[in-house]
Protein backbone atom coordinates (compact mmCIF):
# COMPACT_ATOMS: atom_id res chain seq x y z
CA UNK A 1 0.00 0.00 0.00
CA UNK A 2 1.27 3.31 -0.94
CA UNK A 3 2.98 5.51 2.15
CA UNK A 4 3.34 2.14 4.13
CA UNK A 5 6.85 1.79 5.64
CA UNK A 6 8.02 -1.33 4.81
CA UNK A 7 9.11 -3.40 7.46
CA UNK A 8 11.72 -6.71 7.87
CA UNK A 9 9.83 -9.61 8.82
CA UNK A 10 11.38 -12.00 11.25
CA UNK A 11 9.99 -15.45 11.23
CA UNK A 12 10.38 -17.82 14.91
CA UNK A 13 9.54 -20.81 14.97
CA UNK A 14 8.77 -22.49 18.45
CA UNK A 15 6.83 -25.60 19.76
CA UNK A 16 3.32 -25.35 19.74
CA UNK A 17 2.47 -27.28 22.64
CA UNK A 18 5.72 -26.33 24.61
CA UNK A 19 6.78 -22.57 23.45
CA UNK A 20 10.36 -21.92 24.74
CA UNK A 21 9.99 -18.78 26.37
CA UNK A 22 13.21 -17.51 25.98
CA UNK A 23 12.16 -17.46 22.30
CA UNK A 24 8.93 -15.68 23.00
CA UNK A 25 10.70 -12.63 24.98
CA UNK A 26 11.60 -10.54 21.60
CA UNK A 27 8.23 -10.87 20.19
CA UNK A 28 6.39 -9.67 23.48
CA UNK A 29 8.83 -6.75 23.49
CA UNK A 30 8.05 -5.91 20.46
CA UNK A 31 4.39 -6.12 21.29
CA UNK A 32 4.87 -3.64 24.17
CA UNK A 33 7.33 -1.03 21.72
CA UNK A 34 4.45 -0.80 19.25
CA UNK A 35 5.00 -3.56 17.05
CA UNK A 36 2.84 -5.95 14.67
CA UNK A 37 3.53 -9.99 16.00
CA UNK A 38 1.79 -12.26 14.44
CA UNK A 39 0.79 -15.39 16.21
CA UNK A 40 -0.60 -18.61 16.69
CA UNK A 41 -4.20 -19.08 18.07
CA UNK A 42 -6.35 -22.56 18.15
CA UNK A 43 -8.47 -20.96 15.32
CA UNK A 44 -6.06 -19.29 13.11
CA UNK A 45 -3.18 -16.86 12.95
CA UNK A 46 -3.95 -13.71 14.71
CA UNK A 47 -1.99 -10.51 13.78
CA UNK A 48 -1.72 -8.52 17.12
CA UNK A 49 -0.74 -5.19 18.78
CA UNK A 50 -0.96 -3.84 21.77
CA UNK A 51 -4.42 -2.98 22.34
CA UNK A 52 -4.09 0.03 24.54
CA UNK A 53 -1.66 1.82 22.11
CA UNK A 54 -3.62 3.16 19.58
CA UNK A 55 -0.73 3.89 16.68
CA UNK A 56 0.08 0.18 17.13
CA UNK A 57 -3.76 -0.55 16.70
CA UNK A 58 -3.93 1.59 13.53
CA UNK A 59 -0.87 -0.24 12.21
CA UNK A 60 -3.09 -3.09 12.30
CA UNK A 61 -5.35 -1.62 10.06
CA UNK A 62 -2.94 -0.25 7.55
CA UNK A 63 -0.70 -3.88 7.11
CA UNK A 64 -4.30 -5.91 6.61
CA UNK A 65 -5.62 -3.15 4.31
CA UNK A 66 -8.32 -3.71 6.55
CA UNK A 67 -11.56 -1.10 6.78
CA UNK A 68 -11.28 1.16 10.37
CA UNK A 69 -14.87 0.45 10.32
CA UNK A 70 -14.54 -3.15 11.19
CA UNK A 71 -13.70 -3.67 15.26
CA UNK A 72 -11.01 -6.26 16.56
CA UNK A 73 -10.77 -8.34 19.04
CA UNK A 74 -9.01 -7.77 22.40
CA UNK A 75 -7.04 -11.62 23.26
CA UNK A 76 -6.67 -11.30 27.40
CA UNK A 77 -4.06 -14.33 29.36
CA UNK A 78 -6.25 -14.86 31.30
CA UNK A 79 -10.12 -14.43 32.21
CA UNK A 80 -9.43 -12.60 35.38
CA UNK A 81 -8.16 -9.76 33.08
CA UNK A 82 -11.77 -9.22 32.15
CA UNK A 83 -12.92 -6.13 34.87
CA UNK A 84 -9.95 -4.40 33.09
CA UNK A 85 -11.25 -4.16 29.71
CA UNK A 86 -15.55 -4.67 30.15
CA UNK A 87 -17.86 -2.21 32.50
CA UNK A 88 -20.20 -4.89 33.56
CA UNK A 89 -19.77 -8.54 33.24
CA UNK A 90 -23.57 -9.60 33.13
CA UNK A 91 -24.16 -12.79 35.05
CA UNK A 92 -24.21 -15.39 31.94
CA UNK A 93 -20.00 -14.46 31.28
CA UNK A 94 -19.25 -17.16 35.00
CA UNK A 95 -20.80 -19.99 33.34
CA UNK A 96 -20.08 -19.56 29.87
CA UNK A 97 -15.67 -18.15 30.72
CA UNK A 98 -15.56 -21.38 33.04
CA UNK A 99 -16.63 -24.15 30.12
CA UNK A 100 -15.26 -22.08 26.92
CA UNK A 101 -12.27 -20.18 28.01
CA UNK A 102 -9.43 -20.68 27.13
CA UNK A 103 -11.21 -21.52 23.53
CA UNK A 104 -13.01 -20.21 20.68
CA UNK A 105 -15.57 -18.50 21.96
CA UNK A 106 -15.38 -14.02 22.04
CA UNK A 107 -17.52 -12.15 24.04
CA UNK A 108 -18.96 -8.56 22.94
CA UNK A 109 -19.22 -6.48 26.04
CA UNK A 110 -20.03 -3.14 27.15
CA UNK A 111 -16.19 -1.29 27.00
CA UNK A 112 -14.49 0.67 29.51
CA UNK A 113 -13.38 3.64 28.69
CA UNK A 114 -10.02 3.34 28.32
CA UNK A 115 -10.46 0.85 25.14
CA UNK A 116 -9.56 2.95 22.16
CA UNK A 117 -12.37 3.37 19.77
CA UNK A 118 -10.01 2.73 17.08
CA UNK A 119 -10.00 -1.14 18.64
CA UNK A 120 -13.78 -1.06 18.55
CA UNK A 121 -14.69 1.45 15.31
CA UNK A 122 -16.09 3.61 17.36
CA UNK A 123 -18.27 1.24 19.05
CA UNK A 124 -19.07 1.22 23.09
CA UNK A 125 -18.90 -2.65 23.02
CA UNK A 126 -15.61 -4.72 22.98
CA UNK A 127 -14.77 -7.98 21.75
CA UNK A 128 -12.87 -10.31 24.04
CA UNK A 129 -11.69 -13.80 24.40
CA UNK A 130 -8.88 -15.89 25.76
CA UNK A 131 -7.45 -18.58 23.46
CA UNK A 132 -6.27 -21.59 23.97
CA UNK A 133 -2.93 -21.77 22.23
CA UNK A 134 -0.26 -21.70 24.47
CA UNK A 135 2.18 -20.00 22.53
CA UNK A 136 -0.64 -17.38 22.33
CA UNK A 137 -0.81 -17.65 26.10
CA UNK A 138 2.35 -17.58 26.96
CA UNK A 139 3.10 -14.49 24.70
CA UNK A 140 -0.03 -12.32 25.58
CA UNK A 141 1.54 -13.19 29.52
CA UNK A 142 4.96 -12.10 28.89
CA UNK A 143 3.63 -8.92 27.13
CA UNK A 144 1.44 -8.25 30.02
CA UNK A 145 -0.53 -6.17 28.20
CA UNK A 146 -4.18 -7.11 26.18
CA UNK A 147 -3.05 -7.90 22.84
CA UNK A 148 -5.92 -6.59 19.75
CA UNK A 149 -5.55 -9.34 16.53
CA UNK A 150 -7.79 -9.60 13.72
CA UNK A 151 -6.90 -12.83 11.48
CA UNK A 152 -3.30 -12.27 9.84
CA UNK A 153 -4.72 -11.98 6.27
CA UNK A 154 -4.94 -9.46 4.04
CA UNK A 155 -8.34 -8.03 3.92
CA UNK A 156 -10.92 -10.11 2.35
CA UNK A 157 -8.66 -12.92 1.69
CA UNK A 158 -8.95 -16.62 3.50
CA UNK A 159 -7.99 -16.82 7.27
CA UNK A 160 -4.45 -18.39 7.53
CA UNK A 161 -4.03 -21.42 9.10
CA UNK A 162 -0.16 -21.47 8.78
CA UNK A 163 3.14 -19.14 8.88
CA UNK A 164 2.48 -20.00 4.73
CA UNK A 165 -0.13 -18.24 4.65
CA UNK A 166 0.43 -15.33 6.41
CA UNK A 167 3.32 -15.01 4.63
CA UNK A 168 2.03 -15.07 2.02
CA UNK A 169 -0.13 -12.01 2.63
CA UNK A 170 1.82 -9.84 5.55
CA UNK A 171 5.67 -10.37 4.46
CA UNK A 172 7.31 -7.26 4.85
CA UNK A 173 4.23 -5.67 6.62
CA UNK A 174 4.72 -6.75 10.01
CA UNK A 175 8.04 -7.14 12.51
CA UNK A 176 7.46 -10.74 13.57
CA UNK A 177 5.49 -14.08 13.01
CA UNK A 178 5.71 -16.44 15.24
CA UNK A 179 5.33 -19.76 13.66
CA UNK A 180 4.23 -23.03 15.31
CA UNK A 181 3.07 -24.97 12.39
CA UNK A 182 -0.67 -25.51 11.65
CA UNK A 183 -3.53 -24.25 13.75
CA UNK A 184 -6.31 -27.01 15.17
CA UNK A 185 -9.56 -25.76 14.74
CA UNK A 186 -9.15 -23.93 11.44
CA UNK A 187 -12.34 -21.53 11.55
CA UNK A 188 -12.04 -18.51 13.83
CA UNK A 189 -14.08 -18.10 16.78
CA UNK A 190 -17.73 -17.44 17.63
CA UNK A 191 -18.41 -14.30 18.60
CA UNK A 192 -21.22 -14.12 21.05
CA UNK A 193 -23.01 -10.74 21.66
CA UNK A 194 -23.60 -10.36 25.24
CA UNK A 195 -24.59 -7.09 24.77
CA UNK A 196 -28.16 -7.44 23.25
CA UNK A 197 -31.26 -9.26 24.20
CA UNK A 198 -31.82 -11.82 23.76
CA UNK A 199 -27.77 -12.61 23.46
CA UNK A 200 -26.91 -13.06 19.87
CA UNK A 201 -24.39 -15.48 17.78
CA UNK A 202 -22.49 -12.24 14.94
CA UNK A 203 -20.37 -15.57 13.77
CA UNK A 204 -21.08 -19.13 13.98
CA UNK A 205 -17.34 -20.40 14.83
CA UNK A 206 -14.96 -22.99 17.16
CA UNK A 207 -17.61 -23.33 19.61
CA UNK A 208 -21.23 -24.84 18.19
CA UNK A 209 -24.09 -22.98 18.77
CA UNK A 210 -26.03 -26.13 20.67
CA UNK A 211 -22.94 -25.96 23.04
CA UNK A 212 -23.53 -22.31 24.13
CA UNK A 213 -27.46 -22.79 24.24
CA UNK A 214 -26.68 -25.50 26.73
CA UNK A 215 -26.03 -22.22 28.94
CA UNK A 216 -27.65 -19.94 27.23
CA UNK A 217 -31.04 -21.39 26.10
CA UNK A 218 -32.34 -18.53 24.82
CA UNK A 219 -28.96 -17.47 22.37
CA UNK A 220 -30.28 -16.70 18.38
CA UNK A 221 -28.49 -16.65 15.49
CA UNK A 222 -27.46 -14.19 12.96
CA UNK A 223 -29.81 -14.33 10.21
CA UNK A 224 -28.04 -15.47 6.73
CA UNK A 225 -24.90 -13.56 6.25
CA UNK A 226 -26.10 -14.19 2.51
CA UNK A 227 -29.17 -11.86 3.29
CA UNK A 228 -26.50 -8.81 4.22
CA UNK A 229 -25.86 -7.86 0.16
CA UNK A 230 -27.43 -4.64 0.87
CA UNK A 231 -26.81 -3.66 4.26
CA UNK A 232 -23.87 -4.40 6.47
CA UNK A 233 -26.04 -5.77 9.29
CA UNK A 234 -23.03 -5.77 11.83
CA UNK A 235 -19.26 -4.45 11.50
CA UNK A 236 -16.96 -6.99 9.78
CA UNK A 237 -20.35 -8.83 7.89
CA UNK A 238 -19.12 -8.18 4.97
CA UNK A 239 -20.37 -10.24 2.48
CA UNK A 240 -16.97 -10.46 0.86
CA UNK A 241 -14.77 -12.53 2.34
CA UNK A 242 -12.97 -15.50 2.49
CA UNK A 243 -12.63 -14.61 -1.03
CA UNK A 244 -10.35 -16.52 -3.51
CA UNK A 245 -9.83 -14.54 -6.68
CA UNK A 246 -11.44 -16.67 -9.02
CA UNK A 247 -15.32 -16.44 -8.47
CA UNK A 248 -16.78 -18.68 -6.10
CA UNK A 249 -20.56 -20.51 -6.37
CA UNK A 250 -21.30 -22.99 -3.18
CA UNK A 251 -23.72 -25.95 -3.88
CA UNK A 252 -25.96 -26.72 -0.77
CA UNK A 253 -27.52 -29.87 -0.38
CA UNK A 254 -26.89 -33.49 0.75
CA UNK A 255 -24.34 -35.58 -0.43
CA UNK A 256 -25.79 -36.86 -3.39
CA UNK A 257 -28.00 -34.13 -4.44
CA UNK A 258 -25.22 -31.48 -4.25
CA UNK A 259 -23.05 -33.60 -6.23
CA UNK A 260 -25.55 -34.40 -8.71
CA UNK A 261 -26.12 -30.42 -9.02
CA UNK A 262 -22.37 -29.56 -8.74
CA UNK A 263 -22.02 -31.97 -11.61
CA UNK A 264 -24.60 -30.14 -13.67
CA UNK A 265 -23.03 -26.82 -13.22
CA UNK A 266 -19.56 -28.30 -14.20
CA UNK A 267 -20.72 -29.51 -17.55
CA UNK A 268 -21.87 -26.42 -18.22
CA UNK A 269 -19.26 -24.88 -17.89
CA UNK A 270 -16.55 -27.42 -19.57
CA UNK A 271 -19.18 -27.08 -22.51
CA UNK A 272 -17.98 -23.66 -23.03
CA UNK A 273 -14.58 -24.07 -22.12
CA UNK A 274 -14.06 -22.63 -18.45
CA UNK A 275 -11.63 -23.94 -16.38
CA UNK A 276 -13.35 -24.97 -12.90
CA UNK A 277 -11.84 -25.74 -9.32
CA UNK A 278 -13.91 -28.34 -7.36
CA UNK A 279 -13.70 -27.87 -3.60
CA UNK A 280 -15.61 -30.33 -1.90
CA UNK A 281 -15.75 -32.71 1.37
CA UNK A 282 -13.64 -36.52 0.54
CA UNK A 283 -17.32 -38.11 -0.40
CA UNK A 284 -18.47 -35.51 -2.79
CA UNK A 285 -15.20 -34.90 -4.41
CA UNK A 286 -14.87 -39.12 -5.41
CA UNK A 287 -17.85 -38.68 -6.88
CA UNK A 288 -17.27 -35.61 -9.02
CA UNK A 289 -13.98 -36.98 -10.02
CA UNK A 290 -15.01 -40.06 -11.22
CA UNK A 291 -17.69 -38.54 -13.46
CA UNK A 292 -15.47 -35.81 -14.84
CA UNK A 293 -12.80 -38.31 -14.95
CA UNK A 294 -11.45 -36.98 -18.55
CA UNK A 295 -11.57 -33.45 -17.97
CA UNK A 296 -9.81 -33.93 -14.59
CA UNK A 297 -6.93 -35.84 -16.36
CA UNK A 298 -6.87 -32.81 -18.93
CA UNK A 299 -6.40 -30.35 -16.53
CA UNK A 300 -9.84 -28.42 -17.21
CA UNK A 301 -10.71 -29.58 -13.93
CA UNK A 302 -8.96 -29.39 -10.50
CA UNK A 303 -10.50 -31.37 -7.24
CA UNK A 304 -9.14 -30.30 -4.20
CA UNK A 305 -11.15 -31.88 -1.03
CA UNK A 306 -11.51 -30.70 2.49
CA UNK A 307 -11.91 -33.33 5.19
CA UNK A 308 -14.68 -35.11 5.12
CA UNK A 309 -18.36 -35.02 5.56
CA UNK A 310 -17.97 -37.30 8.23
CA UNK A 311 -15.20 -35.30 9.68
CA UNK A 312 -16.46 -32.09 9.97
CA UNK A 313 -13.72 -30.87 12.42
CA UNK A 314 -11.21 -32.06 9.57
CA UNK A 315 -13.16 -30.22 7.35
CA UNK A 316 -12.62 -27.24 9.33
CA UNK A 317 -9.23 -27.83 9.86
CA UNK A 318 -8.13 -27.92 6.25
CA UNK A 319 -11.02 -25.09 4.93
CA UNK A 320 -8.61 -22.38 4.86
CA UNK A 321 -5.61 -23.87 3.16
CA UNK A 322 -7.93 -25.63 0.60
CA UNK A 323 -9.29 -22.09 -0.38
CA UNK A 324 -5.81 -20.76 -1.05
CA UNK A 325 -4.81 -24.54 -2.88
CA UNK A 326 -7.59 -24.27 -5.47
CA UNK A 327 -7.02 -20.50 -6.09
CA UNK A 328 -3.64 -20.94 -7.16
CA UNK A 329 -4.55 -23.44 -8.90
CA UNK A 330 -5.74 -20.73 -11.40
CA UNK A 331 -9.31 -22.11 -12.75
CA UNK A 332 -11.74 -19.94 -13.83
CA UNK A 333 -13.94 -20.36 -11.39
CA UNK A 334 -15.33 -22.16 -8.27
CA UNK A 335 -17.55 -24.70 -7.66
CA UNK A 336 -17.64 -25.68 -3.63
CA UNK A 337 -19.94 -28.16 -1.37
CA UNK A 338 -19.89 -27.53 2.50
CA UNK A 339 -20.79 -30.29 4.59
CA UNK A 340 -24.03 -30.10 6.73
CA UNK A 341 -24.44 -26.66 8.75
CA UNK A 342 -24.17 -28.29 11.83
CA UNK A 343 -21.96 -28.15 15.12
CA UNK A 344 -18.59 -26.45 13.60
CA UNK A 345 -20.32 -27.06 9.91
CA UNK A 346 -22.19 -24.14 10.15
CA UNK A 347 -18.97 -22.29 10.71
CA UNK A 348 -17.66 -23.71 7.63
CA UNK A 349 -21.14 -22.82 6.20
CA UNK A 350 -20.82 -19.59 6.97
CA UNK A 351 -16.90 -18.84 5.74
CA UNK A 352 -18.05 -20.65 2.22
CA UNK A 353 -21.00 -18.66 1.68
CA UNK A 354 -18.89 -15.68 2.37
CA UNK A 355 -16.15 -16.73 0.10
CA UNK A 356 -18.85 -17.30 -2.49
CA UNK A 357 -20.27 -13.51 -1.90
CA UNK A 358 -23.52 -14.88 -1.94
CA UNK A 359 -23.49 -17.50 -5.07
CA UNK A 360 -25.49 -20.34 -3.71
CA UNK A 361 -27.25 -23.08 -5.55
CA UNK A 362 -29.46 -25.46 -3.51
O1 LIG B 1 -10.52 -16.86 16.11
C1 LIG B 1 -10.57 -15.64 16.01
O2 LIG B 1 -11.52 -14.98 16.42
C2 LIG B 1 -9.36 -14.93 15.34
C3 LIG B 1 -8.15 -15.18 16.24
C4 LIG B 1 -6.93 -14.43 15.75
O3 LIG B 1 -8.46 -14.84 17.55
N1 LIG B 1 -9.62 -13.55 15.19
C5 LIG B 1 -10.49 -13.07 14.26
O4 LIG B 1 -10.58 -11.69 14.22
O5 LIG B 1 -11.15 -13.78 13.52
P1 LIG B 1 -11.26 -10.90 13.03
O6 LIG B 1 -10.92 -9.47 13.26
O7 LIG B 1 -10.86 -11.49 11.74
O8 LIG B 1 -12.80 -11.08 13.28
C6 LIG B 1 -13.40 -10.42 14.40
C7 LIG B 1 -14.89 -10.39 14.23
C8 LIG B 1 -15.31 -9.46 13.10
O9 LIG B 1 -16.36 -10.06 12.39
C9 LIG B 1 -15.78 -8.22 13.87
O10 LIG B 1 -16.74 -7.49 13.16
C10 LIG B 1 -16.36 -8.83 15.13
O11 LIG B 1 -15.48 -9.88 15.45
N2 LIG B 1 -16.36 -7.82 16.22
C11 LIG B 1 -15.30 -7.37 16.92
N3 LIG B 1 -15.68 -6.45 17.83
C12 LIG B 1 -17.02 -6.33 17.71
C13 LIG B 1 -18.00 -5.52 18.36
N4 LIG B 1 -17.66 -4.68 19.34
N5 LIG B 1 -19.29 -5.65 17.97
C14 LIG B 1 -19.62 -6.54 16.98
N6 LIG B 1 -18.75 -7.31 16.32
C15 LIG B 1 -17.46 -7.21 16.67
MG1 LIG C 1 -10.76 -12.06 9.78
Amino acid sequence: MNGMPARQTRVIRVDPAHPDPNALVDAAHRLRDGGLVVFPTETVYGLGANALDVTAVRGIFEAKGRPSTDPLIVHMADASDLPSLVRDVPEAVGPLTARFWPGPLTLILPKQPHVPGEVTAGLDTVAVRVPAHPVARALIAAAARPVAAPSANRFSRPSPTEAAHVLADLDGRVDIVIDAGRTDIGVESTVLDLSVHPPLVRRPGGVSVDAIRTILPDVQVMSRVSDAGEAQVSPGQLLRHYAPRARMTLVEGEQHAAAARLLTEARARLAQGVRIGILAPAEDAATVSDALGDAVADGQVTVRTFGSRAEPAQAARELFDAIRAIDAAGPDEILAIAPAPEGIGLAIHDRLTRAAEGRVLR
